[in-house]
């Protein structure tokens, strides 16, 4: 037996599936290479040279590629069965990895990262099989509040991926600013990425007046698309959020013409909800629509988040236009209406070979008839979805929103409010006990927020999403019988490690 096993030989995070130590290790030497199965296939290249890259950088060796190598990745049909599941098998002779598809081997590479970085010249013998838990494993970002450089984007991505999340859910739209370009709607960008100035302090803790600076910018389609495929070689899937019928300010002060009154308006400058919503006209669906359709052309991935949240009803409630609707459609209420409102848009959007996913709220006034719910104010819409035979994503904010304070509020910067300390997203479920075994198979898995009120700079939003991602992704990934708080605890220096050793501006835990 080796003297040293389980975590502290192996400070993987996440924990893998099955870990079987073995004794001995395998050098690392220049001149060390690193074979592919197929030596044409432009996926394994990618994955050779990402290796070897990480070769160089940890253990500061020069690493070839080409045939009869000590270290192989492969393709094969005897992999472990499963999307992104994979096997690596570590002797002091010889490094195997193989998996079924290029996304697995992503995640073989990533653990075979980790095991250098921890102990680069020296890697210890070891046989793991991995899968994920949930397909599912989604990290949220807000760019509508505050906007960053696509750059930024691609870092984040590449550090999600790093610890085997898999959904960058990409908040391209907000009061406070809308993101992304499209080409039939110019003004969105034009008008609708710019905010005059922001609130300064905290906007419900007393006016503290503004700052006076221009705040803005946008994504064009091409670096939009530039993002997807930099994900996808990644392993990660782009979910695009278009905000409707509320948080919409900034699309209303480009185009007034869909709100409820006359306008004008500006885009926001302070946090919170605004009472300007869409209307429900035919105009606005045709609005709606044409976005959505540049929208798909953009993002391939099956799933369109549209928001749905933190809509008021009090401009439907006054106009006659909205009221009409109602009488037409038989419609109870206001919430009926929104109900109305995101069929029609889920309508368009199923007839375009996608699936709708929105807050949590759309359960109100009854669901859209295929819609996935994302539950964020807590776990009860997740469970009432899930009841009702719907997919949905778990995001309460009381364990997965990382706007919240991660310690003292005395000594951190200033947040949102809220209190969600790392221990708290470690022990986080996310099969509520309410569902049966049948129920539970609608939750595709959990997803952290990143909302950026309070986030101005990226040097704040990694502060505030490091160390927590680290734990999302062993809820996400690790079984449940795996996740043990102090287990992990032990692995976390070395995962701190990495994020140093990347620049990133994470939280230092006491
Ligand atoms: C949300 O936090 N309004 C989804």
């Amino acid at each position: 037996m080796a003297t040293v096993t389980g975590p502290a030989r192996y400070p993987l995070i996440p924990w893998p599936r099955s870990l079987e130590a073995r004794d001995g290790t395998f050098a690392l030497a220049a001149g060390t290479r690193i074979s592919t199965s197929e030596e044409g296939n432009a996926d394994l290249r990618r994955l050779a040279g990402l290796l070897r890259g990480y070769i160089t950088d940890l253990a500061g060796v020069d690493a070839d590629i080409g045939p009869g190598g000590a270290i192989t990745i492969a393709l094969r049909s005897d992999a472990p069965a499963g999307e992104e599941a994979y096997r690596l098998d570590i002797s002091p002779e010889r490094i195997e990895l193989v998996a079924r598809d290029a996304r697995g081997l992503f995640y073989g590479v990533q653990t075979l990262r980790q095991l250098i970085a921890a102990s680069p010249k020296a890697i210890p013998a070891v046989r793991i099989e991995d899968a994920p838990r949930f397909p599912w494993r989604g990290l949220h970002l807000d760019v509508g509040r505050h906007f960053f450089p696509v750059e930024f984007i691609k870092r984040y991505i590449d550090l999600l991926a790093t610890f085997k999340l898999n959904t960058f859910h990409w908040h391209l739209t907000e009061d406070q600013g809308w993101r992304l370009e499209i080409k039939k709607y110019p003004k969105l960008t034009e008008v609708g990425a710019w905010r005059k100035e922001t609130i300064v302090g905290h906007a419900r803790r007393g006016p503290k007046g503004y700052d006076g600076i221009r705040h803005g910018g946008f994504y064009t389609q091409d670096q939009a698309l530039e993002v997807v495929v930099y994900a996808a070689e990644r392993g990660v899937t782009v979910l695009p959020e278009i905000e409707m019928p509320g948080h919409s300010l900034a699309a209303l002060a480009a185009y007034p013409e869909y709100a409820n009154v006359p306008g004008p308006f500006e885009v926001r400058t302070t946090w919170g909800i605004s009472e300007e919503v869409f209307s429900p006209s035919e105009a606005t669906f045709t609005f709606l629509e044409g976005v959505l359709r540049e929208v798909m052309d953009i993002f391939p991935n099956a799933f369109i988040h549209i928001g749905g949240d933190e809509a008021p009803k009090k401009r439907w409630k006054e106009s006659s236009a909205a009221q009409e609707i109602i009488k037409r459609e038989k419609l109870r209420d206001e919430d009926e209406l929104q109900s109305w409102f995101i069929r029609r848009i889920e309508r368009f959007l199923n007839a375009n070979g996608r699936r709708l996913v929105g807050w949590d709220e759309i359960l109100e006034g009854g669901l859209a008839p295929h819609a996935t719910v994302m539950s964020w104010r807590g776990t009860k819409g997740g469970i009432a979805a899930a009841k009702q035979g719907h997919d949905v994503v778990m995001a309460p904010q009381e364990d997965l929103y990382f706007d919240h304070y991660q310690a003292d509020p005395e000594h951190e910067p200033l947040a949102i409010g809220g209190m969600t300390p790392i221990e708290d997203t470690y022990a986080y479920e996310p099969i509520p006990s309410e569902l049966t075994a049948d129920e539970a198979k609608h939750v595709l898995g959990p997803e952290a927020c990143v909302w950026t009120e309070y986030m101005p700079t990226t040097e704040q939003v990694e502060y505030m999403a490091y160390p927590r991602v680290l734990a999302l992704a062993e809820v996400a990934w690790s079984t449940r019988e795996a996740r043990d708080w102090e287990s992990f605890r032990s692995r976390l220096p070395a995962a701190l490690g990495m994020l140093e050793r990347l620049g990133v501006r994470y939280r230092k835990p006491l």
